[in-house]
Parts: C-alpha cells; sequence; structure tokens
C-alpha cells in the first residue's frame, strides 16, 4: 500500500486543549518552521495551508518554509475570484520553481458568505462555483501555455483574460496538481471536470464511498480520472484506552455555551460540507463516536474538518487502510499540538503504513535511542 501521507501547518493557532489558552502557543515564524522541518524529516510527503480570515495567509507562510525544508511539498489554498486569475498564476509558477516543484493548489471555493463579503467577494454559492470554474479554467491554460505566443484568451461570465502567458513557466508540467474540496452537487460537479484530486473531510466511510462513486462517474462522463484524498483529525496513543481519554481531554475545556456559539456560526454558513461536519455530531456531545473510532469532537468548536481516527496504533491503521480500499490515496492528517503530533503519528503509524523514515532513525546518537551509561546501545523494539 503507498499512501500519501500529509501533515497540516496550523496558520489559525495551535492548542493542547480546544477552547483554551492553557496549554496553547504563540503560532509565530519559529513555530511554524518547526513544525514544518519536523512534517519534512519525518518523512511526511506534504503539509496542507489553509486559508480563510481567521489563518495567517498561506501563501507567505509557506513561501517562508520553502528554504528550511528539502522535499515537503506544500497544498497551498488559492481562493478564486479573491485575486485576479493572472496574480494567481504568477504567484504559483514562481513559488513552484522557488521550491523546484514542490507546489500542490487546494482550490477553495469558501463557504460563509459573510466572510467573503468581509474580503471583498459578493457572489452566493452557485456564482462562487461558476467563478471558480472559470478560474481555474484560466489558471490551467496560462500554465500550461495554451494559445501559444498570442496567449491564453477567455471569456466567462465572471472572468476573462487576453493574451495571458507565464514567461517564466512551473516545474511541474502542465501545471502544478489542483486538490478541491467541496460537498455540493456544484462542487462534484467542478471537481469531475477540471480538478485532479478530490478532498473530503473525514465524513464515515460509507458516505465517503457514496462521494467517490459519485465524482467517478460524473469524472468518468467527461472522459477524465481523478484520485481522492481525506483530511482527518488524528489522537493515536499507545493503547485504545489512552487515546479515548486524550479525545476525552481535548475538549475537557469546551462548555456548552461555547459550543452552541460555534455551531451557530457554522449554521450561518452555505457550505454543504460544513453542514455534513455539523450534523454529524448536531452540536451534542454525548454521542461522539460516529462511526466505529470516528470521532466528532473537534467540529463541536473548528469550523472545516471536525473528525479525528482515535485508537491505538493498529486500530487507526486499520481504519486508514478501510479509506484506502475505498479509493482514498492522500491522507492530510493533524493533531493537537502539531509539534509533538506529528512526531507521536510518525512513530506510532508509519512502520505499520510502510512510511519510510520515522522519530529516531535519522538521530546521530541512535541509531535508536539515547546511549546508556556510555557504552549501552537502548534494545530494537520489534
Ligand atoms: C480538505 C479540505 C480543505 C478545505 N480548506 C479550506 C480552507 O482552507 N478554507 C476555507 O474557507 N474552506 C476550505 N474548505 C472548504 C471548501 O473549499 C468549500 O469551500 C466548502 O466546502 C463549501 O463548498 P460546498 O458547499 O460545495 O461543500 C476545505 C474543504 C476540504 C474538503
Amino acid at each position: 500500500m503507498s499512501l500519501n501521507v500529509f501533515w497540516f501547518i496550523p496558520t489559525h493557532g495551535d492548542s493542547r486543549y480546544l477552547g483554551t489558552s492553557k496549554g496553547a502557543r504563540a503560532v509565530d515564524a519559529d513555530y511554524l518552521k518547526q513544525v514544518a522541518v519536523a512534517a519534512d524529516s519525518l518523512g511526511y510527503d506534504g503539509v496542507l495551508l489553509p486559508t480563510g480570515r481567521s489563518c495567517e495567509d498561506p501563501w507567505i507562510v509557506a513561501s517562508s518554509l520553502i528554504n528550511v525544508t528539502k522535499k515537503l511539498k506544500f497544498l497551498v489554498a488559492v481562493r478564486p475570484g479573491l485575486s485576479t486569475p493572472g496574480l494567481a498564476v504568477r504567484m504559483a509558477s514562481t513559488f513552484d520553481r522557488l521550491s523546484n516543484g514542490r507546489l500542490l493548489i487546494n482550490v477553495v471555493t469558501g463557504g460563509d458568505p459573510q466572510e467573503l463579503e468581509a474580503d471583498g467577494l459578493f457572489a452566493d454559492h452557485a456564482e462562487r462555483y461558476e467563478i471558480s470554474g472559470e478560474f481555474i479554467r484560466i489558471w490551467r491554460g496560462a500554465l500550461a501555455g495554451e494559445g501559444g505566443e498570442a496567449g491564453f484568451h477567455f471569456e466567462g461570465k465572471h472572468l476573462q483574460v487576453k493574451g495571458a502567458k507565464t514567461l517564466y513557466p512551473p516545474v511541474q508540467k502542465p501545471y502544478p496538481p489542483l486538490y478541491f474540496g467541496g460537498s455540493s452537487e456544484a462542487a462534484h460537479a467542478l471537481a469531475a471536470e477540471q480538478m485532479d484530486v478530490y478532498l473530503t473531510w473525514g465524513e464515515p466511510p460509507a458516505a465517503v464511498a457514496e462521494k467517490i462513486a459519485d465524482i467517478r462517474a460524473r469524472a468518468a462522463r467527461h472522459g477524465r480520472t481523478v484520485r481522492f484524498g481525506i483530511r482527518l483529525h488524528v489522537i493515536v496513543r499507545e493503547t485504545n484506552e489512552a487515546a479515548w481519554r486524550a479525545a476525552d481531554e481535548l475538549i475537557s475545556h469546551l462548555d456548552d455555551e461555547v459550543i452552541a456559539k460555534a455551531q451557530s456560526v457554522f449554521a450561518r454558513m452555505d457550505s454543504e460540507g460544513q453542514r455534513r461536519m455539523a450534523a454529524l455530531h448536531g452540536g451534542r456531545r454525548d454521542k461522539l463516536e460516529v462511526s466505529p473510532n470516528l470521532w466528532a469532537g473537534v467540529g463541536l468548536v473548528r469550523g472545516g474538518a471536525g473528525t479525528a481516527l482515535v485508537g491505538d496504533p493498529e486500530t487507526v491503521a486499520e481504519r486508514i487502510r478501510e479509506y484506502a480500499a475505498l479509493g482514498i490515496e492522500t491522507f492530510i492528517f493533524s493533531g493537537y499540538p502539531h509539534l509533538e503530533e506529528s512526531y507521536r503519528f510518525a512513530e506510532l503509524l508509519f512502520p505499520l503504513l510502510g512510511k519510510g523514515g520515522h522519530a529516531g532513525e535519522q538521530s546521530l546518537s541512535g541509531p535508536f535511542g539515547e546511549v546508556m551509561a556510555t557504552e549501552l546501545l537502548p534494545r530494537r523494539a520489534a
């Protein structure tokens, strides 16, 4: 089984427990660098950087991390409609060149009209998807050099370009791969038509299987294939009991009032994906295991990805294999706090997932742990 395993750059803060500053940390340049370097040296394939007003800008953060990492890919969010397509094309191309082909694009249409209006984008759900479709068509045409010498022309309902060209072309051909999430009908249609990888938040396997089947069927009608990925939190510990205890502790500082407030913010959004996440728990904290080892506690207050795989390493690996069997190739994980949990996940899961390089292997003082009494090497674990 060859899976792509990504981690997450926490540009909207990082906590030990949700909802309290206890054990939380400042997310500054040094900390973001630590998380990225950890992910890179542990052997994660990439990292996701989210976008939105609650986040530091993903392009600036990702740029700051190119030169402190070696192989790590950056899945950077682009919001169609916030910049002109030409500017987005140039940013992507420059990033791909400076990172020597380590850019992946996450196309984020956005699901909160209030937030988008604050950013200057006034469009309803259907119009936003029309804008996304046109934006990405231009993006692809300009980066792939369609139109040759004359450049790429496009005249859509919302966007147009005349003679769009990329004089400094991207390293990846024809352009850096396009990832994309969204659960509405319009999102599925756009994924099937133009995207390379469809991402879903961590819904139960049966629901994910339905989405995959729908997008595959739609893509086939365009003569295309789409690959699949999933975004999940993870709470893995050496035993199942310890993992479930850690899940309880993560939300132990949340009171019902904060949960209700968060849910009312999600309720004003027009995102089908967000609605599906919220429906998993219905705002209640007493029925959070929504399918075996899939826990919806994070989504009580966090927008977007709201579920976690919870369990001991073998159990979590089994759940990952279940999703992989449905056709999921890319897993984007995170855990609180992101630095420590990147190590814990690599240490406990990478050997079970056949991922190379886990914590400790690159240590000069090891290779497998601290030397004792100046000369005794630790026993190698089975
Ligand atoms: C893996 C994944 C990552 C996403 N990242 C972001 C993000 O960074 N910022 C954001 O505003 N929306 C993000 N979204 C939300 C979607 O891009 C989309 O805008 C939202 O689901 C509304 O579309 P829908 O109504 O089709 O579900 C993400 C979705 C998925 C599945």
